[in-house]
């Protein structure tokens, strides 16, 4: 079913990291469009247990492409699915109340298994998961839960996932090496765009909501109206004021159940580094909409504007917001 071969080019291994390494191209054999840079821990321990996992009809799910806005998203389905608990979103960690689905097969050191964390939580189950379609469990689509998609763009989604690499998965190696892994389709999760393409062409469909970090952004409260009308929750203007506010930029940033402070110490001693955010790195970064002109030069934001001028999202009608 599955093609996995090992990048030939040698900036795959460049970007290679203690967390997450011995990466891994895997496409489908009889449709090698769809493909994932994926390390081999994942395909040893993950690909069949994922796809073969029971879905149930009232699970939510989460899925994106890396650093998306995913945990700000979370938060907000949360709390919107649970009628606004504030109390247990305070004293519970949102990694326990909507866990990442494979994490735990990012890397051969990584110490717990969530895959299990998963099968035992109690319903309505919110599972995140940064898989690509075409690895997704078989179940999502027959048993349809509900699955909000989220995207931003590729510009800016690479640059948060470069300082990502360096801050929690030990990256040492340099700006350069990374971008042109990135419009390589050669880093973690790669490639973006098809990833994009499999969920627009599903968006009309009832159990899918597509959401644009850059929307949420400028105008959150759209967004939250949005997100309770698909999971089918009514609040006041009041309540929803104070969700916005509740999923405000700084006050993601502060809150410790969500801003992932404890979460980056653990990741960086696995890979036997002390914790030392660099350039005061916070995994709340900087949440801007085309933060990537302040960080790249001229010619690799050419480089990442062709990458994102690609011809397959065009095709469908998909364009990046900025
Ligand atoms: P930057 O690194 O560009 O700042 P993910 O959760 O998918 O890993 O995405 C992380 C990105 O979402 C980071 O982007 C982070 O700052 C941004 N983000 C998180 N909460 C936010 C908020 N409330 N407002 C704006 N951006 C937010």
């Amino acid at each position: 079913m599955y093609k996995i071969e090992r990048p030939q080019d040698e900036i795959a291994i460049k970007v290679e990291t203690p967390l997450i390494y011995d990466l891994q191209r895997i496409s489908l054999k009889d449709d090698p469009s769809k493909f994932c840079v994926m390390p081999k821990t994942f395909i040893e321990k993950g690909i069949e247990r994922i796809k073969n996992m029971k879905v149930y009809e009232d699970d939510i799910w989460i899925v994106t492409f890396p650093k998306c806005g995913t945990t700000w998203a979370q938060e907000m389905i949360w709390m919107i699915g649970n009628d606004l608990d504030y109390v247990t979103s305070a004293k519970t960690s949102l990694d326990e109340r909507f866990p990442f689905l494979e994490m735990s097969w990012l890397g051969p050191g990584i110490p717990f298994d969530l895959f299990e964390l998963v099968q035992d939580m109690s319903r309505p189950r919110y599972i995140k998961s940064h898989l690509p379609y075409f690895l997704l469990p078989d179940q999502l689509w027959t048993v349809k839960p509900k699955i909000i998609y989220v995207v931003r763009n590729a510009k800016d989604a690479a640059v948060s996932w470069y300082h990502h690499h360096i801050n929690l998965h030990g990256y040492q190696g340099t700006k350069e090496d990374f971008f042109e892994a990135f419009a390589k389709d050669l880093v973690p999760y790669a490639p973006i765009n098809e990833h994009i393409i499999d969920f627009w062409k599903i968006r009309d469909q009832p159990n899918i909501l597509f959401l644009f970090f850059e929307d949420m952004k400028r105008n959150l409260d759209q967004e939250v109206k949005k997100t309770m009308k698909f999971l089918g929750k009514n609040f006041s203007q009041e309540e929803i004021d104070k969700l916005c506010q509740h999923l405000s930029f700084e006050s993601v940033r502060n809150n410790k159940t969500v801003n992932k402070d404890e979460h980056l110490k653990v990741l960086m001693e696995l890979v036997g580094q002390k914790y030392q955010p660099k350039d005061g790195f916070s995994f709340i970064r900087k949440g801007k909409i085309g933060g990537y002109k302040d960080e790249l030069t001229d010619e690799q934001i050419e480089m990442m504007e062709n990458y994102a001028n690609h011809d397959g999202l065009k095709k469908i009608g998909f364009k990046y917001k900025l």
